[in-house]
């Protein structure tokens, strides 16, 4: 109700007062309780002002009052005053404890003005009522039970007991009510805390504040209080589990996610904002492997991770809200990395026995070998092969040890290095392998003796050669190699005939050359054979033998020596023959020997003196002397010739002997002893020894030749042709030649010696003038030529020809 109203309607109720004083004694007092129904009994005025109710009508009672509203009427026919309409007593005299209505009756006809009080009772028709509907509070959850917070007061427009008399709170736990009177004024409450509010548990809380007045029947008032906890920072963040465990293989590439950690903080704003971060621990820093992102608290991998170095990872993370103070949790992370073959196995050679003796026996240890592979489980078994072909082999001595050993017999002449490939390869998947090379070298055992290429060695010597020439250079050779192969040379089984062959020769016993320590003299020997042995340094020593032979060769140092009964020249030689004699007559046949042999001992015959002779010839190589026709008149008595011997050598050797040739009478003259002449076209007896030692000869030589024949069949090696054995060649006609390295020599035979020697040289082309002369029926080749020294005849331009002679003196 505004003031202004009520300032209005107390001034009326002033002026009433006033005139009722004035005009009349007394008053007349009712009393009605509010809100009574339309036409409720109020008083009788006609009983109370004692007037008959039938003047009533005729003094015109009326009802006047200062109120605009009309509350009451007057029944005419009984005089009774009733309400005539609803009368609030809150309305008409709102805050007042004592509520009257004044009224007045008026009559006229006397004029009589009568006060009517009419006191309006209360009744409990209005409930308490809080100003607003409902009240927010906000009341921080750190807050300490006990604290209060004063709550608005209820309003009741009655008055007294049915005004507010008590306050009541809904159920609840965190709060109670106090509620304190203060006099007549009315009550107020205070809520309480009781008990500590999380914010977590009940954001909000709900209450009902209800006013309850103390009317009959009682009425109430309610109120909704919201009670809005505000938050603190009481909660630290919390992760899901205190520990979690990822596993992750080794090979996980970089940004992969590791784990996504949860942790949740039950405050709300920024004291529930989390932020996750790594706590490095010791001097291990995860972040060097590990990222968390710091909003989604996701970890993924920022670094390669090595199972062979670390096997887990034991990572700290913690959760921080943003609070103040921040508040935060620490969580474990253990990461196990699996094992991925990443390793290749290791091969190291822990001990190596390198040369290893070639005579080694089968099952010796040369090395040992291990394997190790980083990788775990089946990626770090690992297996070891030898994976080229060598006599060697791998024994697992235990668990990824192992032992080389010698599988075959080894020889260092054959192979003096092995290059040993052995191969791990473990039982990942793919599996992966590592190859290493062993290289073992064979060191000499002096298990070979020195070696000749030949087992005999043909050496040539010329006759009168110088002393102290290397005649001849043997050399053996070892396979084996360094003191097993540093030969030495001697000689041994150094006799000769009873001769000391040392004296003969002497080898260097280094390099093998043999010295001739005298000259020799073919005509004393044709040849002579040592020993010689060749010895290795080793220990013990092997040696190997090679017999040497040495051929001297022929010189032509001997002239033609004559015969007797002739002498030399110097003195005189006479031979008579009748001066009858036939054309062919036999006068002298001149002897003559040559030490040498072959072609230094094949002499030929001439007349030398007088030159132009027509009357005698000389066989060129029988030495017969005869008539060429009969003696005539003019012819003179005496004929001295000079004839001359000559062998074929190089150079030419004579002799020369002087016959005076007597032309005598008679055949007296003639001595008789002298007188053997020798049938032309006959075997002299002489000629007939010669061919049997001929024969003889051949067979010894042929025996001696066979044996070596057969080791030259039986020796392949071609590239020692020097010491080439010769090939012998027999022909239809009792001759025969033979060959060596390609060479043809000619076999001939000193006859006039009566010595069985043979002398081989060369056969060259038959010399262009060479005449062909038959004598005594032995075709015998004159040479005009001498024949070609030994090196003439190796010259390859010299081509050597199967023509063959065989020169023979008789
Ligand atoms: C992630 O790794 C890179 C390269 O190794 C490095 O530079 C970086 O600092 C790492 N990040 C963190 C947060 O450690
Ligand atoms: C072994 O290997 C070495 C070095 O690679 C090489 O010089 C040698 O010839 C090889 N030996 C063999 C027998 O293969
Ligand atoms: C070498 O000759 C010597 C002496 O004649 C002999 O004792 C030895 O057995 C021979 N050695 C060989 C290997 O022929």
């Amino acid at each position: 109700m505004g003031s202004v109203e009520r300032r209005k309607t107390l001034w009326i109720w002033y002026i009433a007062v006033l005139c009722s004083f004035h005009l009349s004694a007394a008053q007349i007092s009712y009393s009605i309780f509010e809100e009574v129904d339309k036409g409720a009994f109020v008083g009788n005025i006609a009983k109370d002002l004692n007037i008959n109710v039938q003047a009533l009508e005729s003094r015109g009672l009326r009802i006047v009052s200062a109120q605009s509203k009309r509350y009451f009427d007057v029944n005419m026919k009984t005089g009774v005053l009733y309400v005539s309409d609803r009368i609030d007593r809150e309305e008409l005299c709102p805050n007042v404890a004592k509520c009257a209505l004044n009224i007045e009756a008026i009559l006229n006809s006397p004029m009589h003005l009568q006060r009517i009080e009419v006191n309006i009772l209360d009744i409990n028709d209005n409930a308490p009522s809080f100003l607003e509907k409902s009240l927010d509070l906000s009341i921080p959850e750190s807050s300490i039970p006990g604290e209060r917070y004063p709550l608005p007061i209820a309003n009741d427009a009655d008055l007294g007991p049915n005004s507010v008399k008590s306050y009541k709170l809904s159920q609840n736990e965190h709060f109670s009510l106090d509620v304190q009177s203060e006099g007549e004024q009315g009550i107020s409450a205070e809520l309480v805390l009781q008990k500590a509010l999380d914010r977590e548990k009940q954001n909000v809380i709900q209450l009902t504040l209800t006013a309850v007045d103390g009317g009959k029947p009682l009425r109430s008032g309610t109120m909704l209080i919201s009670v809005n906890v505000i938050d603190a920072n009481d909660n630290m963040p919390t992760f899901s589990k205190p520990l979690y465990k990822v596993r992750i293989p080794e090979n996980a590439p970089f940004g992969t996610t590791v784990i996504k950690l949860d942790a949740i903080d039950l405050d709300e704003g920024i004291n529930g904002e989390i932020v996750y971060s790594l706590i490095g621990r010791g001097n291990r820093n995860p972040s060097e492997v590990f990222l968390i992102d710091s909003t989604t608290g996701e970890i993924t991998v920022n670094g390669s991770f090595d199972y062979e170095e670390n096997t887990a990872y034991e990572v700290r993370a913690q959760a921080t809200d943003k609070g103040s103070p921040p508040r935060s949790t620490h969580c474990k992370v253990l990461v196990e990395v699996i094992d991925v073959n990443d390793n290749a196995p290791e091969i190291s050679v822990m001990s190596l026995m390198s040369p290893v003796k070639e005579d080694s026996s089968i099952g010796a240890t040369v090395a040992s070998v291990t394997i190790t592979d980083k990788d775990g489980g089946k990626n770090g078994l690992a297996r070891l092969d030898i994976t080229n072909s060598v006599p060697f082999k791998l024994k697992s001595s235990y668990k990824n040890y192992y032992s080389l050993l010698v599988n075959d017999a080894l020889d260092r002449e054959s192979i003096s290095q092995y290059n040993i490939t052995i191969t791990a390869t473990d039982e990942g998947t793919p599996s992966l392998s590592s190859t290493s090379v062993i290289t073992i070298q064979v060191s000499d055992v002096n298990d070979n003796p020195p070696h000749f290429p030949e087992p005999v060695i043909n050496v040539y010597v010329k006759e009168n050669s110088q002393t102290g020439v290397v005649i001849s250079t043997v050399s053996a050779f070892d396979p084996d190699v360094g003191d097993n192969a540093k030969i030495s040379y001697s000689i041994i089984d150094t006799s000769h005939r009873n001769n000391l062959v040392t004296t003969f020769v002497s080898i260097n016993s280094d390099n093998g050359d043999i010295h001739s320590l005298q000259s020799f003299n073919f005509e004393e020997m044709k040849m002579f054979e040592f020993k010689v042995q060749a010895t290795d340094s080793g220990v013990p020593p092997l040696s190997s033998n090679a017999t040497v032979n040495v051929f001297i060769l022929d010189e032509n140092d001997n002239s033609p020596r004559i015969l007797p009964p002739y002498s030399e020249h110097g003195s005189v030689n006479t031979e008579n023959i009748p001066y009858s004699a036939d054309a062919g007559y036999f006068v002298a046949k001149i002897r003559a020997i040559d030490a040498d042999s072959g072609y230094n001992a094949l002499l030929s015959y001439h007349i030398s003196e007088p030159k132009g002779n027509s009357l005698f010839r000389i066989g060129t190589s029988s030495g017969e002397i005869r008539t060429k026709r009969r003696m005539s008149d003019n012819d003179l008595k005496t004929h001295p010739l000079v004839v001359l011997v000559r062998d074929s050598g190089e150079p030419l050797l004579s002799a020369s002997v002087s016959i005076d040739v007597v032309v005598v009478e008679t055949m007296d003259d003639i001595k008789i002893p002298f007188r053997h002449v020798p049938l032309e076209q006959n075997f002299s007896h002489l000629n007939l020894y010669l061919l049997i030692a001929i024969v003889s000869v051949s067979v010894i030589f042929v025996l001696s030749l066979i044996s070596l024949i057969a080791v030259k069949c039986h020796r392949t090696d071609g590239s020692f042709s020097r010491y080439s054995a010769p090939v012998i060649t027999t022909h239809p006609d009792g001759s025969w030649s033979y060959t060596k390295s390609s060479q043809q020599y000619d076999v001939c035979f000193s006859s006039d010696t009566l010595k069985s020697d043979v002398m081989v040289f060369p056969a060259p082309f038959p010399p262009a003038d060479a005449e062909l002369i038959s004598n005594n029926g032995w075709d015998t080749l004159n040479r005009t030529q001498t024949p070609p020294d030994k090196e003439k005849v190796r010259n390859p331009a010299i081509k050597m020809d199967l023509t063959y002679n065989c020169i023979l003196h008789s």
